[in-house]
């Protein structure tokens, strides 16, 4: 069906909902995009677990946009939720979206990415996102061991992504000791070079560096990127190279881009989500690991927070978050380090 039609048949369907005073919606689930691979398995998870559910629930797709992530909230406002869950696309710009939401009574989850500096978030279901940046750059320290002077490119994900900035937090926090030692050179970032003796990093620092390897959680902008920096790197900077790669589709795109230069004889590059297509690619040798965060338990998580929000129930949290204006109580889930020595275990038998 087109996707006007689609629009069409979706806009009656809301009119039609208000002009008979139909049942209202229970819960409203609002995720950033379907071209990546990682938040079509959210869907698919949701899906799964809804299956039986005796409450009524909408997922919608903002297209990596975020217009149309605040049209998702507008709607689903109007369809008469009272739980909100909402992966935003802009942890910035969502503030205004979620403030509509607050406005109507309606309880804000923040799925995955926290919501910035607004105080309309009521709660934060999250992955360990520290942690999936130490455990990668865990992996690179580990195979770099004891040599010196390793070529190591760092890239980030999106900087409109407050994800992006714990996954680096957590990458330095590693990475740093390893480049001020020796063990690494940084070949792509001068700012990083720059800040190479400091432990901690004010966020405004970590703007600096990510500002140089931003690759907008963006495929394309993965790739121009990669080839710009293996543009400006002499031979002596190529050879066994180290990648720090934010995620599986970045990773796959800077691989092919590495593994495409003649000068490039060996890489070993991370990500996360463990994608069906990263899998392959790590089986096949062409990725080094993946940070598995396995979905099913967020999915649970955000479901059973909504349930309790709707039946009154105490929620359940495990800390908070500091969203820039308010410590948003949270829930958090730990992440899985796969290679190719434990794919098997870790994906296939899971
Ligand atoms: C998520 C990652 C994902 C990335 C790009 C992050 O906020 O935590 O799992 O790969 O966004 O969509």
């Amino acid at each position: 069906m087109k996707k006007i039609t689609v629009l069409v048949l979706s806009f009656i369907f809301v009119l039609t909902l208000s002009a008979c005073g139909g049942e209202d919606l229970d819960i409203g689930i609002v995720l950033p995009t379907r071209d990546e691979p990682r938040w079509v398995q959210d869907e698919e998870r949701f899906e799964d677990l809804l299956a039986d559910t005796d409450y009524s629930v909408e997922i919608l797709f903002s297209d990596g946009d975020t217009s149309t992530e605040r049209e998702n909230v507008e709607t689903l406002i109007s369809q008469g939720i009272d739980v909100l869950i909402i992966t935003a696309q802009d942890g910035g710009a969502a503030g205004a979206a979620v403030e509509m939401a607050k406005d109507e009574g309606i309880t804000v989850i923040a799925y995955d990415r926290l919501i910035t500096d607004t105080e309309a978030v009521d709660y934060y279901v999250t992955f360990d996102s520290i942690q999936v940046g130490e455990a990668q750059a865990q992996y690179l320290v580990d195979q770099a061991g004891d040599t010196e002077g390793n070529p190591l490119y760092l890239y980030a994900g999106g900087t409109f992504d407050n994800n992006a900035f714990l996954f680096f937090e957590g990458a330095w926090n590693i990475l740093q000791p390893k480049i001020a030692d020796g063990t690494f050179d940084v070949i792509n970032s001068s700012e990083a070079v720059a800040l190479s003796d400091t432990a901690e990093l004010t966020r405004s620092e970590m703007s600096d560096i990510m500002g140089q390897i931003d690759t907008e959680w963006d495929f394309e902008q993965a790739i121009t990127l990669a080839e710009s920096d293996l543009t400006s790197a002499s031979a002596a900077e190529k050879g066994e190279v180290f990648i720090l790669a934010p995620n599986d589709g970045t990773a796959r795109s800077i691989a092919d881009t590495f593994a495409d230069d003649d000068d490039v004889t060996e890489y070993h590059i991370t990500g996360q989500d463990a994608e069906s297509e990263s899998i392959q690619y790590i089986i096949d040798g062409q990725q080094s690991m993946t940070v598995f965060k396995d979905v099913r338990i967020l999915v649970e998580d955000a479901y059973n927070m909504a349930i309790d929000v709707l039946e009154d129930n105490e929620i359940e949290t495990t800390g908070t978050y500091d969203n820039g204006e308010i410590d948003v109580p949270s829930k958090q889930t730990e992440v899985i380090t796969v290679t190719q020595d434990n794919v098997i275990e870790e994906i296939f038998d899971s």
